[in-house]
């Protein structure tokens, strides 16, 4: 027997998502709900899907048995608190916990993991990086022995507020729509780490234990400025981080570069290294390196999902899959609660290390998914 799963988020993001969760076969019923009712009737109508819900509410007064949220970021946690409550397994687009305001969103990392706890149901984060191909590789290499010991990493994710792919203005004004106004302009970059962070994790098995930052102010900055909701002077952050293994960890989150969109990392071990540029990828070793193409065999798919894996290199079917499968089995994802903490508190403490110009803190850890699940 299957799940039912109620998607809430019908945006830019997560319309990408529908087709995939329809044709998960272990997806008995798909049910869309959306505060926006244009959107809402748009994605029924193109998916054929009749179960529809116009609020979070009401999705949770119903008897759905996972909620998929790809709302706004700033709502994703009160949305998974309300859903965890209510006994649904739960899924949620990045961040987990997203705001202005650092010792807040620690704290709502420790009221997420608990509630998580209570709740005895699923909870998986969304992130992408995690099925990517590259990282994909590096872990499996990384679990035979093949980097020898991991000593040093590089991750990052680039993104130009000007970005002709994904310009960050319209998206940023789209996502607040009639609540956009100048008092929004401005984001954090270490808020939103967990494209570049969650690479390092996830190969290293080890977390982040303390951070020194810095913030780079651009003089002639119209985005990135105080006085508004995120009061934030910058629009670059670059983090050095210790490890648990004893690794070092270089993460920079660039929204002022002239550079494409990237989201990648390179990593370094006694043995050989993985280094990645847009030139290409390569493993390398002392005595030379060797172009990958990286197209191993991956986790089998259910046929409809392999045919058409989705965006952010082929990580969307991949998600979907993950989390059913937790939803099924009742056992913890990769990207439980725990470790989607492990991908968030750098960030969040890397900026507060940055506000005090580089200043050495210690980032909090919830340790390892409990053993059982
Ligand atoms: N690589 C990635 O992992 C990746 C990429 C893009 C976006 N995202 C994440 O996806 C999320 C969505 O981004 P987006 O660009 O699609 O945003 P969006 O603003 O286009 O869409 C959000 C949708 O959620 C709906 N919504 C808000 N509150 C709701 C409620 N209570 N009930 C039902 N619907 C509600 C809105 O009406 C809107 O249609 C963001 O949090 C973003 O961080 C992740």
């Amino acid at each position: 027997m299957g799940i039912s799963v109620g998607l809430v988020g019908l945006g830019q993001f997560g319309r990408q998502f529908v087709q995939l969760y329809g044709q998960h076969p272990e997806v008995d019923c798909l049910a869309l709900c959306d505060v926006d009712p244009l959107r809402l009737a748009t994605a029924a109508r193109e998916h054929g899907i009749t179960e529809c819900y116009a609020s979070l509410d009401a999705l949770c007064r119903s008897d759905i048995d996972a909620v998929v949220l790809i709302t706004q970021p700033w709502l994703h946690w009160e949305q998974a608190m309300q859903a965890l409550e209510a006994g649904k397994h739960v899924y949620s687009a990045v961040p987990a916990v997203y705001g202005n305001e650092g010792d807040v969103l620690l704290e709502r990392c420790d009221q997420l993991v608990q509630a998580v706890r209570r709740s005895g149901t699923v909870y998986m984060l969304g992130e992408t990086t995690l099925y990517r191909r590259e990282t994909e590789y590096c872990r499996q290499r990384a679990l035979a022995g093949g980097f020898g010991a991991l000593t040093y990493g590089e991750c990052e994710y680039w993104h130009d507020m000007n970005s002709p792919s994904a310009n960050l203005y319209e998206v940023y004004r789209n996502r607040w729509g009639a609540n956009w106004g100048p008092d929004k302009r401005g984001c954090i970059p270490m808020h939103y780490p967990t494209h570049a962070t969650s690479s390092m994790v996830e190969i290293m098995g080890a977390h982040m234990t303390s951070v020194s930052a810095l913030g780079y102010e651009k003089p002639d900055e119209d985005w990135f400025i105080p006085g508004t909701l995120w009061n934030n002077r910058f629009g670059n952050e670059v983090a050095l981080y210790r490890m648990s293994n004893g690794a070092i960890v270089r993460h920079a989150e660039l929204r002022r570069v002239g550079h494409p969109e990237r989201e990648s990392f390179r990593l370094f071990g006694t043995k050989a290294s993985f280094v990645s540029d847009p030139s290409g990828v390569r493993w390398t070793d002392r005595s030379g390196w060797k172009e990958l193409e990286l197209d191993e065999p991956r986790e089998a798919l259910p046929a409809a999902l392999a045919s058409n894996l989705g965006g952010h290199g082929g990580s969307h079917a991949y998600l979907v899959h993950a989390f059913v499968r937790a939803c099924i089995t009742g056992r913890h994802p990769r990207a439980n609660v725990w470790q989607a903490m492990r991908y968030l508190a750098p960030g969040i403490v890397a900026h507060q290390s940055a506000l005090r110009d580089g200043e050495v803190l210690p980032v909090p850890d919830w340790g390892d998914a409990p053993e059982g699940r």
